[in-house]
């Protein structure tokens, strides 16, 4: 899928269900309150925002403590069958402190609730809403029949929704890095993946409000933003007289144009779909990162055939090959999956292998999870024993610590322009930021007047698997 799962800070799994609240919402002001946890994609915790926006416009503020919420959220993941069981085990939290609060409205949101439909009524007995990925602007009607004990459902997906014009609220935001959803839904139709089901068709949003949002959070302070589609690459929108198309390289570009102090990142790119007009657009801009999420799924060809992913293994080495050759200093992450249907030693080795090609910064690394309603489920046995695909991810996973640590090992010496998102958790003494290629850095704030937002030169001298330790450059 093309979008992260918990892309950059977000993918990091301890994020994962984190209470997102904007802030204590002021009792004078809002009459009642909501509690939202987001699951899974960066697509989900950015539909949160979405949702947050509705909300408010309805009087609902938002809070940290979901026993003082009238509304409970959680925005859900399908994708493997683990993030479902997660799901679960919140909600039967949820459903006690309902029992003791009965007036308490619980809602399922996401690809669970697109998924599952009214049979999560039937199974979760205290759910009261179920609302799919295109239907949150019916949020507001849906709780109202909810609130007189109705039980409401509205999976519909929908051809154009796009949520262009609601302008999300920005939750758990650190003021610098945010991200814009440029469109919805996927037509790839990979045999592993359930989000085509779940999201719909690929639609994508009105360029002109996909600016106006990035100029807006520029002047608000924020100087980075994650361009968020499940395939960017196939970004296309063309207006009402179709006198205006716009591809996704002239979209990166527009936005490059916001002002050269604004980052954009851009998740997830599929390597059928991703053009030299990119890399070059890439290139051209300073301000846009050089760093690419680049699912590969399985380094042999046979897999990625049955896998339905449209290249081969040389198809993709070749394209690493051509970032590289455009931008020898773009890092490169990718999404793996241990143990698809029929995966022998020697498909598993070929998966090894292309990580080695490809020297990859970071993985995000999985072992299949088979879904039901895929072409996968219907097609193909899940006859990998589970014992193998652990053991085969658990390589996979040697392998990544072991090209991050070099990656890592390979920046000592440089220095590099560091965006500072805020203080490191660890250290108030110490800034964290990230590289244009995504690397996080801790560094020493030492006399300097810098603040969040700002941009300082960093020259590193040690590094661990993860981070890269440096001390600021006097210029
Ligand atoms: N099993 C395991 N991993 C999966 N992904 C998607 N579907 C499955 C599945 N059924 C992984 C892919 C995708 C990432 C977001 O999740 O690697 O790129
Ligand atoms: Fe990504 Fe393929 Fe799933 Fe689409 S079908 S979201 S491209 S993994």
């Amino acid at each position: 899928m093309e979008i992260l799962e918990l892309q950059s800070k977000v993918h990091d799994e301890s994020k994962q269900g984190e209470a997102y609240a904007p802030f204590e919402a002021d009792p004078n002001l809002y009459k009642k309150r909501f509690y939202i946890e987001s699951y899974g994609c960066a697509m989900n915790f950015s539909d949160s925002e979405i949702v947050a926006s509705i909300l408010h416009t309805e009087g609902f503020g938002a809070t940290k403590n979901f026993e003082e919420a009238d509304l409970v959220l959680l925005n859900t993941c399908s994708i493997r069958e683990k993030a479902e069981q997660t799901v679960r085990k919140r909600l039967t939290e949820f459903r006690k402190t309902k029992r003791k609060k009965p007036g308490m409205l619980i809602g399922v949101l996401g690809c669970m609730a697109e998924r599952l439909k009214t049979k999560l009524l039937e199974e979760e007995k205290l759910v009261d809403l179920v609302v799919g990925p295109d239907a949150y602007r019916s949020l507001p009607s849906l709780i109202e029949e909810a609130e007189g004990g109705q039980k409401m459902v509205n999976v519909l997906l929908s051809r154009d929704e796009t949520y262009a014009d609601i302008s999300p609220v920005r939750l758990d935001s650190n003021g610098i890095c945010a991200f814009i959803s440029i469109m919805r839904g996927c037509n790839n139709m990979c045999s592993f993946c359930v989000v085509p089901f779940t999201r719909g068709r690929e639609r994508s949003r009105d360029a002109h409000s996909i600016i106006a949002e990035a100029k807006d959070l520029f002047d608000r302070g924020f100087r980075e933003v994650t361009l968020l589609g499940q395939n960017v690459d196939s970004y296309y929108w063309t207006d009402e007289n179709n006198h205006e198309t716009v591809t996704f390289a002239m979209l990166l570009e527009r936005v490059a144009l916001v002002s050269p102090l604004l980052r954009i990142r851009f998740s997830t790119s599929h390597p059928k779909d991703i053009t030299d007009d990119v890399l070059h657009t890439m290139a051209k801009y300073h301000n846009i990162c050089k760093y690419i999420h680049l699912p590969v799924q399985s380094g042999s060809s046979r897999i990625l055939q049955m896998m339905n992913r449209t290249y081969s293994r040389e198809w993709y080495m070749a394209k690493v090959d051509r970032i590289k050759e455009i931008m020898p200093d773009c890092s490169i992450s990718a999404d793996i999956i241990a143990g698809f249907c029929t995966e022998t030693e020697e498909d598993h080795q070929d998966t090894l292998s292309i990580m080695e090609y490809s020297k990859y910064d970071y993985s995000y690394m999985f072992f299949y999870s088979e879904r039901p309603g895929t072409l996968a489920e219907r097609r193909y046995t899940d006859d990998i024993p589970e014992e193998i695909k652990k053991r085969r991810l658990q390589e996979i996973i040697d392998v990544q610590s072991r090209l991050s640590k070099e990656s890592n090992l390979l920046d000592i010496g440089k220095s590099f322009e560091v965006l500072i998102e805020g203080e490191s958790k660890k250290d108030e003494k110490d800034w964290k930021g990230r590289t244009s290629q995504n690397k996080v850095v801790i560094f020493p704030k030492e006399n300097y007047a810098f603040r969040a937002g700002d941009y300082a030169q960093v020259k590193i001298d040690e590094c661990t698997q993860g981070t890269l330790l440096g001390k600021i450059i006097k210029n």
